[in-house]
């Protein structure tokens, strides 16, 4: 018997996670469970981040969580209680498997075009942060993080699940044609990774590539791993090729605690109508007993599901509209009915227990993870995001004035564009200008000379924000302005 918390969530989440259960209860699966308070209503309750101090208590001692949709509270400064949960317990895989169901018509089943993606989603980093602000009144400014140790921890991943579903290709979604730091180093550190793995097959495609490429070939792909925002999109096009969000399943795995969800929300339109279709939570329920061992249980309930769906019983939201559609419960009772029955299409092969403990140890202190460093590594300037209404030549003179010893002015920007020493009368202006100053002499400044521009460009000017430029063995660690 393990014990598990669930969380039964918002909107359509109770009634889904009901029928979920009630196939698990059917099938005497060995669980036991620990209903935690988490979600909307527990924030409402007024616990920010929507969960009371028991629920945390209880999932970080049991390690699994399973759990319903959960709504996001709606208005500023409020956080996503999904998001809070996977990044306060550092699930940085996301892993989501989208595979072809019969039954399920789409128009690749339909074109005998068989679907078997998983895609593997950093879930902590990105724009995911959150870390944003008002610069001006008409600049906002998202931070994207993007770093090695968090890079090469969901690579890791994505590489050793590939090699145990014995995969045969890996593929890299990135933009690092684009923003060549963040994703350039995504992608430096799956190729890092890949050498690990000389049995896959191990390439790279642009994102926008990626989407055109899945939507027509889908059947050429095994396992994507991407960044956060990009994995996000990426695995919900890959849900409307198999069917939709209905059948999208989700597990967040971390080194101590691992959440499974379903990748749909909570569906308020149809919440509390008994309607809802819980394919997708019963699929993530299935990740969750296939990951502690229990593989029989959850490759006959896996196997009964499949042919339920191949005889054409469904929910309101997909199937045949000749037949009837099912509640959430009677759908529930049609699998159950079905328990020991085969699909006719790819059967899930029965597959040896081979159970494993949650981890369940606090830790006693944050882990420090390691990073490179390099031999040679300097200061070279500074970027000074300041406010002005003024033109880049006005803008300019105003810096000369102050870049008196050891800096000089490189380069003045706008939106990321060179707008000063050289640019274009046609490039659009809002009232922010990033202006780059770099060492005089080649010599290395301090963050004291830092200080001391700052204080001098006060005098004209509101700094927003203010960003080293740094360099490590001769290579600059910072992007070129456009036209720079
Ligand atoms: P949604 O996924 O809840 O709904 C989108 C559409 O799909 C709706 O028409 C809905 O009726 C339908 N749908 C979704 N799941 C279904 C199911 N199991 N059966 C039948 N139809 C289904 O997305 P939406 O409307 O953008 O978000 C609603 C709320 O859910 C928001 O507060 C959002 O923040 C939250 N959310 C929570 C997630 C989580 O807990 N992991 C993930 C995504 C959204």
């Amino acid at each position: 018997m393990t014990r598990i918390a669930v969380a039964k969530g918002d909107g359509i989440g109770p009634e889904i996670m009901e029928a979920v259960l009630q196939i698990f209860t059917a099938a005497a699966v060995p669980l036991q469970y620990d209903f935690v308070e988490m979600g909307k209503w527990v924030f409402d309750k007024g616990y920010s981040n929507g969960m009371t101090p028991e629920a945390q208590e209880t999932i970080e001692s049991l390690g699994i969580l399973f759990k319903g949709p959960m709504e996001t509270p709606k208005g500023k400064g409020v956080k996503s209680v999904n998001v809070t949960a996977r990044k306060t317990w550092n699930t940085y895989a996301n892993k989501r498997v989208f595979q072809t169901l019969h039954g399920v018509d789409t128009v690749f089943s339909k074109a005998g075009i068989p679907v078997d993606i998983s895609i593997v989603r950093e879930n902590i980093e990105d724009t995911y942060g959150g870390i944003e602000h008002m610069l001006t009144h008409d600049v906002a400014l998202s931070r994207r993080f993007i770093t090695r140790p968090g890079s090469m921890q969901v690579i890791k991943y994505a590489f050793e699940m590939a090699k145990k579903k014995g995969a045969k290709r890996i593929t890299c979604g990135h933009k690092a044609n684009i923003m060549k730091i963040t994703d350039g180093l995504f992608l430096e550190v799956f190729y890092e990774v890949a050498k690990e793995y000389p049995e896959l097959k191990a390439d790279d495609v642009i994102v926008d590539d990626l989407c055109m490429k899945l939507v027509s070939r889908p059947d050429l792909f095994d396992v994507v791993v991407l960044t956060n925002l990009q994995g996000d999109i990426v695995s919900d096009l890959c849900a409307g090729l198999v069917g939709g969000l209905g059948f999208a399943p989700s597990a967040n795995i971390g080194d101590h605690i691992c959440i499974f969800e379903a990748v749909h929300g909570t569906a308020p339109d149809i919440a509390g109508k008994n309607i809802a279709n819980p394919t997708a939570l019963l699929l993530s329920g299935f990740g969750m007993l296939y990951h502690l061992g229990y593989m029989e249980l959850a490759g006959m309930m896996e196997n009964a599901l499949l042919y339920t769906l191949e005889s054409g019983v469904h929910t309101g939201d997909f199937g045949d509209k000749k037949n009837p559609s099912l509640s959430t419960t009677q759908f529930a009772e049609a699998i159950i009915s079905n328990f020991g029955k085969l699909p006719a299409h790819h059967p899930k092969p029965s597959l040896q227990n081979k159970y494993i403990t949650p981890t369940i140890f606090r830790l006693e202190e944050n882990a420090m993870m390691k990073s490179m460093q390099m031999l040679d590594e300097q200061i070279i300037g500074v970027d000074m995001f300041i406010e002005s209404n003024e033109q880049p030549l006005a803008v300019a003179e105003k810096c000369l004035a102050h870049t008196a010893g050891v800096f000089k002015l490189v380069t003045i920007s706008n939106r990321g564009t060179q707008v000063w020493p050289k640019g274009s009368v046609f490039t659009n202006l809002v009232n922010q200008y990033g202006c780059r100053f770099e060492s005089n002499n080649d010599m290395p400044v301090t963050q004291k000379d830092i200080l001391g521009l700052y204080e001098r460009l006060m005098k004209d000017f509101k700094i927003c924000s203010t960003e080293l430029l740094n360099s490590w063995d001769g290579k600059k660690a910072y992007s070129l302005a456009q036209g720079q």
